[in-house]
């Protein structure tokens, strides 16, 4: 007998070590001790051995069965740990690789500029004002003392739709629109598309421009520069000098244009600004007294000055962006690096 249980100890301990898995290793659990088990069948021999046997036997076979659980208990906790190792191992996660790079957007250059200059303007008491795209002769330029030879109405400048209507050239029509639907002191910003006949690498057939208009009863030139000089050193810098130049435009009597100093060669004279040292950025004015007459203002009365200025020429002077079709073609290589 107790050798019978010595070769079965022996080879159940070896069983319970090879099992690989928690299902074989329960198959072996109710092979031993289960019901029918082969120490099952060794505990109920037991009762029908002699009276001298029995102690002896039994206590052979309770220590047999109390290793036996308590190697199954072991070996299930080992292989419990093989298999979580395994599930982690699995799960695995390497916290040192880059995270996934989510890159935030930003607002369009043009857009950018657009709220620069409005929020500039807005600092100083400038109302903002938007037009229609589509306009007519009369707004566009009739009301704007544009006489009918002039070059922008001819075909070849600007966009003429059906029934008299155009697509703006300028931002100036909105002075008109104000002017008309409202009385004196005027101080305001249009920010908005026009369109023009042209197109090159620094010219769009659709492109932006900011209008400024300021009417009152004592605006004076000098009102003119101190507004435009301060805006053009905040937008581009101290650093950069601002000049007026006698111009001519039919709107305006007298008319100026201003350049800002070069930021190339600071005014040396380079390729950037044609060896001249100077860039030109704006128009401007004071209202010629046949727009007041037009809107139905006195001219003796009233006085005021406008002026206008593409946002695309702003935005590649102030980024350095050489060809303005970039502006339109959403690379994000291009739009991302403008910050
Ligand atoms: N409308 C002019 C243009 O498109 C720009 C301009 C010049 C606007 C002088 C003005 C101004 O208001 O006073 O070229």
């Amino acid at each position: 007998m107790r050798h019978e249980i010595e070769t079965l100890q022996h080879t159940a301990l070896q069983e319970i070590e090879q099992a690989d898995s928690l299902i074989s290793l329960d198959a072996i659990r109710v092979k031993y001790l289960g019901k029918k088990g082969l120490l099952t069948d060794i505990l109920k021999e037991v009762s029908s051995l002699s009276v001298t046997e029995k102690p002896l036997v039994g206590q052979w076979a309770n220590a047999f069965k109390d290793q036996l659980t308590q190697h199954i208990d072991s070996r299930k906790k080992t292989l419990q740990r093989i298999a979580r190792d395994a599930q982690l191992e699995q799960e695995k996660v390497d916290v040192t690789l880059p995270g996934s790079h989510r890159s935030l957007g930003t607002l369009h250059p043009i857009t950018q500029v657009i709220q620069t200059v409005t929020a500039y303007f807005s600092r100083l008491g400038f109302g903002i004002s938007e037009g229609p795209d589509i306009e007519t002769d009369y707004y566009n330029f009739e009301a704007l003392n544009i006489p009918p030879h002039h070059p922008s109405r001819d075909m070849h400048d600007t966009f003429y739709l059906n029934h008299g209507e155009l697509l703006r050239t300028h931002t100036s029509p909105v002075q008109i629109r104000t002017m008309t639907s409202q009385a004196p002191p005027i101080k305001m910003i249009v920010p908005g598309c026009v369109y023009r006949c042209d197109t090159d690498i620094t010219h769009s057939p659709m492109f932006h421009q900011i209008e400024g208009l300021v009417v009152d009863s004592h605006v004076t030139f000098a009102q003119l520069k101190g507004t435009l000089e301060g805006f053009l050193t905040a937008f581009f810098g101290d650093d950069r000098l601002v000049r007026f130049r006698p111009s001519y435009f039919p709107f305006t009597e007298p008319s100026t244009e201003v350049d800002v100093m070069c930021g190339q060669c600071m005014g040396k004279g380079c390729a950037s600004c044609k060896q001249t040292g100077w860039l030109e950025i704006l128009g401007a004015g004071m209202v010629h007294r046949h727009v007041f007459e037009s809107v139905g203002y006195d001219p003796n009365t009233v006085s005021g000055f406008a002026f206008g200025m593409g946002v695309e020429r702003l935005a590649m002077l102030k980024y350095g962006i050489s060809d303005i079709r970039w502006l339109y073609e959403n690379d994000q290589r291009f739009l991302g690096g403008l910050r």
